[in-house]
């Protein structure tokens, strides 16, 4: 993903929106985020991990409206409850950015002054077709029926004097960035869309409104040149910066070297276009280097339906953290969804992947293996040299490149198909006959293979659940994160401990 002589691994998730609260969605993909940012750390890689909250824009002064408070109020209000919940979610990210913070506003107004000074803002008057909820024009030949071809909605004519910025200049340059890169936007089918999209023909972007005020003004001396108006920076622009911010913005030249571009923007499919095609152009025309990475997750649905809030049918995540844990919670949406595609997910599916997989297959595999440990080997790692018979996930991670594909689901169902193997593999050598028989060495061998087994399983699962794999190396009587068989060693003590998952009958939410 990003070039092997750098050391450094950025990676983002979108800044989300303070107009509504956060749910499931915003859980998913800033989970997948963390996934990606825990396994980097784990490999020895100097980890940027951002996410924050996009707070300005006419959405918000709405909002804000509506509840009778000042947009200032609002955004202070809810973008904590992003926070919180990324807290308890056990993200591990390394900033939180905000929209309306100085350190942003600080790199908007360079970067602003920095693509004019390209000769590529001009004004102009903007009139089309536009969609206030999503905050974007359409075309009239995107815009079938004059609907929004994003949420359904009627669209509006709307007309105003707007800054621009030169896109069209750039699309060519773009296409052959996109195919000369083939990691720069994935999955596949997003790619097409987007080249569809650049083929199409890419009308100038409105950089600024007159209408809302809560934004970031336009920088005064260039605002004054041309208009008499007050003009402030339309919220697309404004929030694609905030990566720039993170990595130190146009005042930490240092950091900023260090970690631009960033890895691997991961973003819904919904806001694919914004970071494929509108981020990269502007930061061509700011002359910084381009992300290596634009991946669009697919989306969360209910019963085979979009969520929203109008149709009542979002499931909210607390509730499903109250039941089932925050790792269980977690491996859930990685292996339940594959990765870049659509999938619904519901209450029931969780249950029974709950009890199967992490009750039945992981939860077993420990308590037997430590049960036996104790009872044969008195609680102690068995000195034994062997082999690994057991773990081709290890194998099958790295020639499938599924971390560079993003392919967590894969990468799950790898692991657990090796968890079944040692399940059976401890049917099959029965070591309670063994140790009847007393076959002492034969029996040691058997447990110092579940146990490594066991210890580079907990070292794979880590990024997933980092909570669960803290409790099994504390009941394998220590941390060792090594991927190399036969690391763990002789005469460490374990510790059996509470079950990890005790198994659920739930009716929950039924
Ligand atoms: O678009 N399933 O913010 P936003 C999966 N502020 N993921 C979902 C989802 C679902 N049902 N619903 C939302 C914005 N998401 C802008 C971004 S970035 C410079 C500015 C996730 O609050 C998904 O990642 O609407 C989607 O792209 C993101 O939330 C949109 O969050
Ligand atoms: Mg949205």
């Amino acid at each position: 993903m990003s070039s092997p002589e750098q050391n450094k691994f950025f990676v983002t998730t979108p800044i989300y929106y303070v107009n509504d609260v956060p749910h499931i969605g915003h859980a998913y993909c800033t989970i997948a985020a963390d996934v990606l940012a825990r396994y980097y750390r784990q490999q020895g890689r100097d980890v940027l991990f951002s996410t924050g909250t996009d707070e300005h824009g006419q959405k918000i002064e709405k909002t804000a409206q509506a509840q009778g408070i000042t947009p200032q109020q609002l955004v202070d209000k809810v973008s904590p409850r992003f926070g919180e919940l990324w807290k308890t979610l056990n993200i591990s990210n390394d900033d939180f950015v905000r929209t309306v913070e100085q350190r942003h506003i600080d790199t908007v107004n360079e970067f602003f002054r920095r693509v004019y000074a390209k000769g590529d803002i001009y004004l102009g008057h903007y009139e089309g077709l536009y969609c206030r909820p999503c905050e974007s024009y359409w075309t009239e030949t995107q815009a079938v029926g004059k609907k929004c071809p994003e949420c359904g909605r009627d669209l509006e004519v709307l007309k105003e004097e707007s800054f621009f910025f030169k896109l069209s200049n750039y699309a060519g340059r773009l296409l052959e960035h996109i195919e000369k890169n083939p990691d720069f936007i994935k999955p596949q089918s997003r790619k097409n869309e987007v080249i569809n999209l650049i083929k199409q023909g890419m009308p100038d972007l409105s950089l600024s409104r007159v209408t809302s005020q809560w934004g970031i003004p336009v920088p005064e001396e260039i605002n004054s040149k041309h208009s008499q108006k007050k003009h402030y920076i339309y919220v697309w622009f404004d929030a694609l910066i905030n990566y720039l911010t993170v990595s130190g913005g146009f005042a930490d030249e240092a950091k900023r070297k260090k970690y631009w571009p960033a890895d691997v923007h991961l973003v819904g499919k919904d806001i694919v276009k914004f970071h494929a095609i509108t981020w990269p152009i502007m930061l061509m025309a700011a002359d910084l280097e381009l992300p290596r990475m634009v991946y669009g997750h697919g989306f969360i649905t209910v019963g085979g339906e979009k969520m929203s809030k109008s149709k009542g049918n979002a499931l909210a995540i607390e509730p499903l953290i109250e039941e089932f844990g925050v790792d269980a919670v977690r491996y859930f949406l990685m292996r339940e969804i594959s990765f870049g595609q659509d999938g619904t997910i519901s209450v029931e599916t969780l249950t029974n992947r709950y009890n199967a997989d992490l009750a039945n297959d992981l939860g077993n595999l420990l308590s037997r293996t430590l049960t036996m440990t104790e009872k044969y080997c008195a609680g102690i790692v068995p000195e034994v040299k062997t082999e690994n018979k057991f773990l081709s996930c290890l194998t099958s991670i790295q020639q499938n490149k599924s971390y560079d594909n993003l392919a967590f689901g894969n990468i799950l169902e790898s692991i657990w198909s090796d968890i079944s193997k040692l399940n059976k593999y401890i049917e099959d050598q029965a070591p309670w006959k063994l140790a009847k028989e007393g076959k002492a060495a034969q029996v040691n061998t058997v447990l110092y293979e579940l146990l490594e087994s066991l210890r580079i399983i907990t070292v794979l699962i880590t990024p997933y659940m980092p909570e669960t794999a803290e409790r099994i190396f504390k009941q394998l009587g220590g941390v060792n994160e090594s991927l190399v068989w036969g690391s763990l060693p002789a005469g460490q003590k374990t510790a059996k401990g509470e079950v990890l998952f005790p198994r659920r009958e739930s009716t929950f939410g039924r």
